[in-house]
């Protein structure tokens, strides 16, 4: 099924498999055309489908990593890369270690550093110099954030530490050994940078994202709901499945 909702194209699958096939498609073509890019990468259960299938077709040929630049949204503050729990340890056992990307075009925000401004503002330098990303893959949070860009009073610009809303606290904990595990603040894109990418991805799963898909697609631009700013931006793809899809189906009519 196919919505066109302002300038956001919403494509909806009957299940995750099918849902990640498309996504792995729309990313797939969008690094044939653009080989030589910068590609933004997102962590979390949901494109772990589409990361599976994008090394199923690099296996075969069909999708080269070997000219691309690689961004991340956000990574935990602080933490060792090494910790299993890192997102450059996710990236690296989901993806990249897969996959004929060069090494040295990885980028990750380092949860390590000593100085998260410096390196907040390295890797806004960083993505300039590569000449901006062209497609930003984004997961959503069932609160409407996205990267680490919780619910707010302000829309947040560029890369900055944020502290963890409780409730994102509580929805990582299930990665950890305990909740005192998990680390309070995380370092993410600001909402200017992910806008920036010439095009956004942004996969949904789960009957949870139902209503958070259907508040950012249809309800007003808030930064109470910091997807929604997504309405602004002039090339976004959604892939849902029908399970996250429901609420919009419901609204709109299925088509
Ligand atoms: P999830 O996380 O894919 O694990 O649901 C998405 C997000 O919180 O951005």
């Amino acid at each position: 099924m196919h919505y066109q909702l302002g300038n956001i194209k919403v494509c909806t699958e009957p299940d995750y498999a099918a849902m990640s096939r498309r996504a792995a498609d729309i990313f797939a073509d969008a690094m044939a055309q653009n080989p030589d890019a910068a590609f933004g990468f997102a962590t979390g259960s949901t494109p772990l489908g589409l990361y599976k299938e994008l090394i199923e077709r690099n296996k075969r040929g069909e999708v080269d990593f070997s000219g691309i630049t690689t961004f991340n949204l956000d990574e935990y503050y602080p933490i060792k890369g090494d910790n299993d729990q890192s997102y450059r340890y996710f990236m690296e056992r989901n993806l990249f270690d897969h996959v004929n990307v060069r090494k040295e075009s990885v980028n990750l925000l380092d949860g390590e550093t000593a100085d998260a401004m410096l390196e907040c503002k390295a890797y806004e330098d960083r993505i300039r110099l590569t000449g901006g990303i062209y497609l930003q893959l984004l997961g959503i949070g069932a609160n409407g954030h996205i990267g680490f860009n919780e619910p707010n009073d302000h829309f947040p610009g560029t890369t900055h530490l944020v502290e963890l809303t409780e409730s994102t606290v509580d929805a990582n904990s299930r990665f950890f050994e305990s909740r005192e595990q998990v680390p309070k603040h995380a370092l993410t894109m600001g909402i200017r940078t992910i806008m920036s990418a010439e095009k956004i991805l942004l996969v949904v799963s789960g009957a949870n994202k139902s209503r958070v898909l259907a508040d950012m697609l249809l309800g007003h631009i808030t930064p109470l709901v910091p997807a929604s700013i997504l309405q602004l931006h002039h090339n976004v793809v959604v892939v849902a499945d029908d399970e996250a899809a429901q609420d919009i189906h419901g609204m709109l009519g299925r088509r």
